[in-house]
């Protein structure tokens, strides 16, 4: 099954599309309103949550798309809700390793790369990589990078022992093969663009989240990495955190960045 359950990603695109900081949208506005066409690249696209966010955000007349991912089902949803109109004149989406065939992509022809709730799953090496492939790329955005916080209300004694088994298994290798930079990301892809680029780094909370299924979902992924480091220490959390949102007595606060770099 991949890792990413497209039903998890429709799950949380109403909560992520409030929580992306729109003084970035202004940003971008500003950066973008002179050119005659805008070309759009979004890595990890999954089911087109950002797609559908930022195409409508974004006041360009002419917009043209092209969705990468490298799971096949999730860029067969995101072909469903991809309709053309007087903003959007073209959507591509392409299927695609973007670690592993980083360098043949060819990001000169986007003026605008982008992607959200993509970065933390990134290995360092591809920071790099993806840093010198885009050294002239005019706007750089990505939203809704983890920065290494989350509590679910009411307090546990163990939550501060659940927050580091999740960050520590963040950081851990992704099917085995690379570690992924986990809640680093936001500062490792500053440090690079800050030498190119004009850089903004500003908060995109989940804040105060009460949807129960929302939040059965976010414990499933911590019951995952529980068992996963074989802690069965931590069940009497997870049952306790349960209780709380079958009888409406809980809310979750996830603490996430949204990165920009604008070519100066
Ligand atoms: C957490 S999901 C986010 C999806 C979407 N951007 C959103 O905001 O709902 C991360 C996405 O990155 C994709 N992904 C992971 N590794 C990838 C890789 N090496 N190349 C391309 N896409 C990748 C996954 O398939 C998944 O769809």
């Amino acid at each position: 099954m991949h890792k990413f359950e497209n039903s998890w990603l429709y799950q949380r695109e109403k909560i992520d599309h409030s929580s992306k900081n729109l003084k970035i949208i202004d940003k971008i506005n500003s950066t973008i309103k002179d050119l005659d066409t805008l070309n759009v690249l979004d890595l990890g696209t999954g089911t087109g949550s950002n797609f559908r966010f930022l195409s409508k955000k974004i006041k360009h007349e002419n917009q043209f798309w092209t969705l990468m991912d490298i799971s096949r089902s999730s860029l067969r949803e995101a072909r469903k809700h991809t309709m053309l109109n007087n903003k959007i004149k073209k959507v591509s989406l392409k299927h695609n390793d973007i670690i592993k065939d980083i360098k043949k992509t060819n990001f000169n022809q986007f003026d605008l790369v982008t992607g959200s709730a993509f970065l933390d799953i990134m290995p360092h090496k591809w920071f790099k990589d993806f840093h010198r492939l885009n050294q002239n790329t005019k706007i750089i955005y990505f939203s809704i990078n983890y920065d290494g916080y989350f509590k679910f209300q009411p307090h546990h004694s163990l939550d501060i022992n659940m927050l580091q088994l999740f960050n520590n298994d963040q950081q851990s290798k992704k099917n085995g093969v690379v570690k992924a930079v986990g809640p680093d990301c936001s500062e490792i892809i500053k440090t690079y663009f800050s030498k190119t680029h004009k850089t903004f780094l500003l908060n995109s909370n989940w804040i105060d989240i009460k949807n129960k299924k929302f939040q059965l979902m976010f414990l499933d992924f911590c019951k995952n990495v529980i068992n996963k480091n074989k802690k069965n220490t931590f069940d009497e959390w997870i049952e306790f955190k349960k209780e709380k949102i079958l009888n409406n007595k809980s809310k979750l606060n996830v603490y996430n960045k949204d990165f920009l770099a604008i070519k100066i």
